[in-house]
């Protein structure tokens, strides 16, 4: 096995180099024996000057993650920043790929820093519910100011090489990092010179901006305790003693690392690339992309494409639809560029990948179709149909349906075998979450490839089976259900809505119904009308709203009214309300946030667990991953199955059968449920099986 640290000597330039893939992570072995080289090239008489450079694909991305659920003990990161104050000759970092976390703080513990130009720098500790605990906070403030450092460390950010170099985290973008820090460290030792960011006085800082910025941190993180708590620290830089704040920080980090927070963002963490993990088929090349459908769907599914460089063709009926397909796209592109993200070349390009017509023979060298037009099975089919006819034998076919069953399309094609759901959430090239379904005959490439192409566009994939809703909707259907109980029991939508927000949630269902437009679920109730248990608790109010001709946002009504950007309570939904809860015989009474936040969990939870006894969902962290990435489910809660977890299934198990006596048809307890706490096992003891 190679070495973790190795000391080369390059004529008179000491060279640590990290050998810890797959992102050379400060383990406790690499970080003691860091201690050591750092150690051992201050002693070596030849050597007179260091640099500080990894081998494999990145610097050093950070702590190593998987060391955090064990006690502390040995080497820490906060001793090789010490050992770095106290080396006697200069040492300068050479960094590329992603130099995070800890990576940056042993980098700025280093006396000079250099960057390939693709390299990205970044405090992410937030990500996982921590701050960065080796001096992270009081270091960055003095290069960069308190201001910046505030806003990079709290939101956890990766910032781009010329960012770095323009806010002088690094001295230098090289592309031969190695090489451009040994002439630096050559330079440092002939000029006698320890320059250290410690000694460094702190920037002037606006206090009052810095006061408001600190002010809206605690606000955006929506419950979240660590981008307060690095707050603080940072803070600290400006009033406290470094080598007392270094303390402080190294305290605050302790708390954090061993809170429930930070336990389930990195639960989080191991979730999203167990569900991104495939398994040993080969994916397919995808270099052009065909759509059909340019809606709001399809147009934002073809951003997303186009974003990630591959070529794009989109297909919509006629020559009017297709017109505004292609000005829906540019809308998105001109405001990129007006805003400053998307420079006028990368803008161009862009555009230049996009390619639009009116009929699906377009598409015939394409490796993979998307078809997103309307939820319509029998549409859906005479597409499929007709792309059978046009495309290659191993174009992939997917259909972009939140609902349908895709086994119906995979019966009209020729090579059923190439066909699968992609399901894009809307907008479709903001939303991280793709859910990839699995058709009865999907072949493992072709899923493969819908992994491979999920890393592509930068989105979190997770594999589902087909059922009604697949795993998103299924569940998001049946805990609306009981914030629709809720409602008749007693709540206004805003209360609801209120008390979901207070639990973490992105925003209310309510909220989110009127932005989505009611008319979808609308159209999908009349669906299954049919199919609906006659003796299931069915809350009328939705469909009551549409009738009206309110479809939320876009008609300027919905749950509410909808008057200059505001949602304001409608008296005439309250009276709706009022009249469900008449028609059913109840009498409203006051119902509590955390009643209804417990039984959203728990109808959540019920709903996972036979979603995973029917092999719908592979493992409960991947129904983690869909209702933290698609549904604004708190990430620092872990998804509702940790959460679960955390709350005791028992206590889940006894919730579930209160709804069931209450309700009754749709809310039996999951068999599966009932077995974990009779064994008294829990969701995470069926992650670990697979
Ligand atoms: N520790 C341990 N393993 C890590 C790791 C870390 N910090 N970062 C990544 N890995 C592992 C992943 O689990 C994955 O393992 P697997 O192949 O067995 O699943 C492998 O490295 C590759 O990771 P990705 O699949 O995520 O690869 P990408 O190329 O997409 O992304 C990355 C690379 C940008 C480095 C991304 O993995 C990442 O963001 N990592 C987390 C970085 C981070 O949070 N650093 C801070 C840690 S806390 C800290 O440093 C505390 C300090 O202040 C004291």
């Amino acid at each position: 096995m190679a070495e973790l640290v190795r000391l080369e000597h390059v004529g008179d330039i000491g060279v640590i180099i990290i050998d810890h893939p797959p992102v050379n992570a400060l383990s406790v072995a690499v970080r003691e024996r860091l201690v050591a080289a750092v150690r051992a090239l201050a002693q070596a008489p030849g050597l007179r000057a260091g640099v500080l450079a990894c081998d494999g694909r990145t610097f050093i991305a950070g702590a190593d993650i998987r060391e955090f659920d064990a006690p502390p003990g040995g080497t820490t990161t906060h001793d090789v920043c010490e050992a770095l104050d106290h080396s006697p000759k200069p040492i300068v970092a050479a960094m590329f790929g992603t130099a995070l976390g800890g990576g940056l703080e042993v980098a700025l513990a280093c006396h000079a820093r250099v960057i390939a130009p693709e390299g990205v720098v970044g405090f992410p500790e937030v990500r996982i519910g921590l701050l960065p605990g080796a001096g992270g906070t009081q270091r960055l403030p003095r290069v960069t100011g308190a201001l910046v450092a505030l806003e990079m460390i709290t939101s956890g950010r990766h910032v781009p090489a010329a960012e770095a170099l323009a806010t002088g985290i690094v001295d230098e973008v090289a592309t031969d990092v190695r090489d451009a820090a040994m002439i630096r460290a050559r330079a440092l030792a002939d000029a006698a010179r320890l320059p250290r960011i410690r000694d460094l006085p702190l920037p002037p800082v606006n206090r009052a901006a810095f006061d408001a910025a600190l002010g809206a941190i605690t606000h955006k993180a929506r419950g979240a305790v660590a981008p307060a708590e690095a707050a603080r620290c940072v803070a600290m830089a400006l009033d406290t003693d470094f080598d007392e704040a270094l303390q402080q920080e190294h305290a605050a980090f302790q708390v954090l690392r061993t809170g429930a927070q930070s336990k389930a963002l990195r639960h989080m963490f191991a979730a999203d690339r167990a569900a991104a993990k495939g398994r040993d088929a080969q994916p397919w090349p995808v270099r052009h992309v065909g759509i059909v459908g340019g809606g709001t769907m399809g147009s934002g599914i073809a951003i997303a494409m186009a974003d990630a460089g591959l070529e794009v063709t989109l297909v919509e009926v006629g020559d009017a639809a297709m017109q505004a397909a292609e000005a829906r796209i540019r809308t998105v592109y001109d405001r990129q560029a007006k805003s400053g993200r998307l420079s006028a070349a990368a803008h161009a390009a862009r555009l230049a990948h996009l390619s639009f017509a009116t009929d699906v023979a377009a598409l015939r060298d394409t490796d993979l179709v998307i078809e997103a037009i309307i939820e319509n099975i029998d549409a859906k089919q005479d597409v499929f149909r007709r792309l059978s006819t046009v495309v290659r034998r191993d174009t992939i076919l997917a259909s972009n349906t939140s609902y349908l069953n895709i086994d119906l399309l995979a019966d009209v094609v020729d090579n059923p075998e190439r066909v699968l759901g992609l399901h894009f959430f809307s907008p479709a090239h903001v939303m991280r979450l793709l859910e990839i379904v699995r058709a009865g005959r999907t072949a493992p490439q072709v899923l493969a490839t819908a992994l491979a192409l999920a890393k592509r566009i930068r989105k979190q994939p997770v594999v589902a089976g087909i059922c009604d809703g697949f795993i998103g909707n299924r569940i998001f259907s049946v805990w609306r259900k009981q914030c629709d109980y809720a409602l008749e029991d007693g709540a206004l939508p805003h209360e609801v809505d209120a008390a979901l927000e207070q639990f973490g949630m992105a925003m209310g269902p309510y909220a989110v119904g009127d932005l989505a437009g009611l008319d979808i679920g609308w159209a999908q109730r009349k669906r299954l009308a049919a199919t609906r248990d006659a003796l299931e608790r069915y809350v009328p109010i939705a469909d009551w709203i549409c009738e009206e001709g309110h479809f939320g946002q876009k008609t300027g009504r919905g749950y509410y009214l909808h008057q200059d950007s505001k949602r304001v309570v409608d008296p005439e939904v309250t009276a709706l309300v009022e009249r469900a809860s008449a028609e059913r015989g109840l009498r409203r009474k006051p119902i509590s946030a955390v009643h209804i936040q417990t039984r959203v969990l728990a109808a959540m939870v019920n709903e996972g667990a036979k979603i995973l006894a029917e092999g719908i969902a592979a493992r409960p962290s991947d129904i983690d991953v869909v209702l933290v990435h698609g549904y604004g489910f708190p990430s620092w809660r872990g998804g509702p199955m940790h959460t679960a977890d955390a709350h005791g299934l028992g206590a889940i198990l006894n919730v579930v059968r209160s709804m069931f006596a209450e309700s009754g048809a749709g809310w039996q307890p999951a068999p599966l449920l009932e077995e974990l706490v009779a064994s008294n096992r829990d969701f995470a003891s069926l992650n670990r099986l697979g």
